[in-house]
């Protein structure tokens, strides 16, 4: 089958319990089950990670890329800042979407700025869980199944 990468970024291991009014009660293992069926029934293998650390999200894309059809990407606050992890994704040259809970235009201001947005096909931004799924089948419909 072929593969998908999903990246979480740092605090997004506290879904459920982090500002819920802003992100909702649903946890990580939540969303990644709901992404696991959804990518099996489209046929494709999800390769899901979460970290706290800049490092370790630029060695996994680095790692997994060169295997990968897309990278949906929510990079937590690094989006708004890592240079490193724009140039990450750049350098693997993977077909990526930024993907985030919140509307991050509708937040306080330093939120309204993505680093990482100019090197993605696209964002979805505000669509909660759903803007997940919605990359994944924007891969699915796009991608080359074979
Ligand atoms: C976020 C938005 C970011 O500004 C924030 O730092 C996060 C989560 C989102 O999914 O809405 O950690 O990426």
């Amino acid at each position: 089958m072929p593969k998908l990468l999903v990246v979480n970024g740092p605090n997004l291991n506290l879904l459920g319990k982090r500002e819920p009014e802003v992100y909702g009660n649903q946890t990580l293992d939540n969303l990644n089950d709901t992404l696991k069926k959804l990518a099996s029934d489209l046929g494709y293998e999800l390769i899901i990670f979460q970290s706290n650390s800049e490092g370790a999200i630029i060695d996994f894309i680095q790692k997994e890329a060169p295997d990968a059809k897309g990278l949906i990407l929510n990079p937590g606050a690094f989006t708004h800042y890592s240079y490193a992890i724009r140039d990450a994704v750049k350098s693997v040259a993977i077909e990526t979407i930024e993907v985030h809970l919140s509307n991050i235009y509708t937040r306080e201001e330093f939120r309204h700025k993505s680093v990482v947005a100019p090197v993605c096909r696209g964002q979805l931004s505000g669509f909660g869980f759903y803007g997940y799924a919605m990359a994944l089948s924007y891969f699915a419909d796009t991608g080359n199944n074979e």
